[in-house]
């Protein structure tokens, strides 16, 4: 056979035929076309940046995102705990909401979240205008109402005329919730090193990284984490094979996920699928924070999703492959912070 081989590769390249057609191949032959591997139909999609966002919206939302007197006590905004100039999230495993009071859940990013079909673990929001109502309302973040979130704005002359001048109705819940979601559709991370890939250059990812999106799609992770968002826009079960919640120790009313929105018996453990954009930034991982690593996390979800068990070189390869698709926001990477250990906060 070694000795075949070759006889076979100097008969094929005298006929021009290659021997091996692969369709990764990229590199250019002396005198024929560059065989480029065909990446429009991929379960992936590249992100694109939101189109058509009013300049003056996108201040105003920006401003309000950053602000405090949103909140009843005056002291926390959006970004306490979607922190943007890290993962639009934080890195606590239960954020502390009001008066040091741990959430339910574990924060998702607000990045690229416009491209979620519904908002919340649960997806209790239909879309981001609502998601916005239920951080008002809920006691442990703003703790407010609309009617004196409004009052305080108008005490301020710069809001009174940044809203005049953008809405015929000045400053209301609707055009204070428009203006947040004008700036939440631009936090969109373009450009991430696996996006250039699919946009045809060919070598923006290295070939463990190509092995493990290959991986990614024969284990069958693409059939719930897809689309541009690569997830964000399905619900599914957590613990499809095996009861993933057995082994918990004690459950808690987060653990039901859909079912707390619905009341169908069906909907227990049921999750929107998160998006994985920015995993490799986000830990730690799941709606209840409960996993450290990533490596961990795609064991689990082997596990349980897929009833598969998975090596730990493949677990490196996906993982490889997930670390590519973080983009950039405002032309720069987006930086992975180390954990913080606040107090309170739990491992
Ligand atoms: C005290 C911390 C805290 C504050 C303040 C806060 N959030 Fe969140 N945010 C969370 C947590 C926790 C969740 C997940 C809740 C859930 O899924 O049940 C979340 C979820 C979200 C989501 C849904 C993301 C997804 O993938 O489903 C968006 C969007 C969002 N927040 C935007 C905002 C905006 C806008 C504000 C300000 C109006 C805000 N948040 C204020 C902690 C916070
Ligand atoms: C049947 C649907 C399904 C399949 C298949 C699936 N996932 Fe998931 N994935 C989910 C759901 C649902 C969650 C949210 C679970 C939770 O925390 O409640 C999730 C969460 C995750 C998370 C954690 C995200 C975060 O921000 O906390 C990672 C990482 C992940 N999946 C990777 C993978 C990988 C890698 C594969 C393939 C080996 C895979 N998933 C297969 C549905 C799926």
């Amino acid at each position: 056979m070694q000795y075949l081989l070759p006889v076979l590769f100097i008969i094929s390249s005298w006929l021009f035929i290659p021997l091996t057609v692969n369709a990764n191949q990229t590199e250019p032959t002396p005198g024929r076309l560059p065989v480029q591997p065909d990446l429009r139909h991929e379960p992936v999609q590249p992100l694109l940046p939101a189109k058509n966002l009013n300049p003056g919206k996108l201040t105003l939302g920006k401003n309000l995102f950053h602000e405090q007197r949103l909140g009843r006590d005056n002291d926390m905004s959006c970004a306490s705990c979607h922190l943007l100039e890290s993962n639009g999230a934080n890195h606590r495993h239960h954020t502390l909401g009001r008066n040091g009071v741990e959430l339910d859940v574990n924060t998702p990013t607000v990045f690229n979240s416009s491209l979620n079909h519904q908002q919340f673990w649960d997806g209790r929001a239909a879309n981001l205008h609502e998601q916005i109502n239920f951080v008002v309302a809920n006691e442990k973040e703003f703790a407010s109402n609309w009617p004196a979130i409004i009052k305080k704005l108008e005490q301020d002359a710069t809001y009174t005329l940044a809203f005049n001048k953008l809405y015929a109705d000045g400053i209301t819940a609707d055009n204070i919730r428009d203006a947040i979601v004008t700036f939440e559709r631009s936090l969109i991370t373009i450009n991430s090193r696996f996006d250039r890939y699919l946009l045809g250059e060919s070598d923006a990812i290295n070939q463990d990284e190509k092995h493990g999106y290959q991986l990614f799609k024969s284990y069958g992770c693409v059939a719930c984490h897809q689309g541009s968002n690569v997830g964000g826009n399905l619900f599914m079960k957590f613990g499809v094979f095996g009861d993933y919640f057995s082994t918990k120790r004690k459950l808690t009313n987060a653990d039901f996920g859909r079912f707390n929105v619905t009341g169908n018996a069906a909907d227990r453990h049921v999750f929107r699928v998160p998006s994985l954009r920015l995993v490799a930034l986000t830990a730690p991982y799941f709606h209840d924070g409960s996993v450290q690593t990533l490596e961990q996390a795609v064991k689990v979800m082997a596990k349980h999703q897929l009833g598969r068990s998975i090596s730990d070189e493949d677990v490196s390869s996906i993982v490889a492959f997930l670390k590519t698709l973080a983009g950039e926001y405002r032309g720069q990477p987006l930086p992975a912070i180390q954990r913080q250990k606040q107090p309170g906060n739990k491992p």
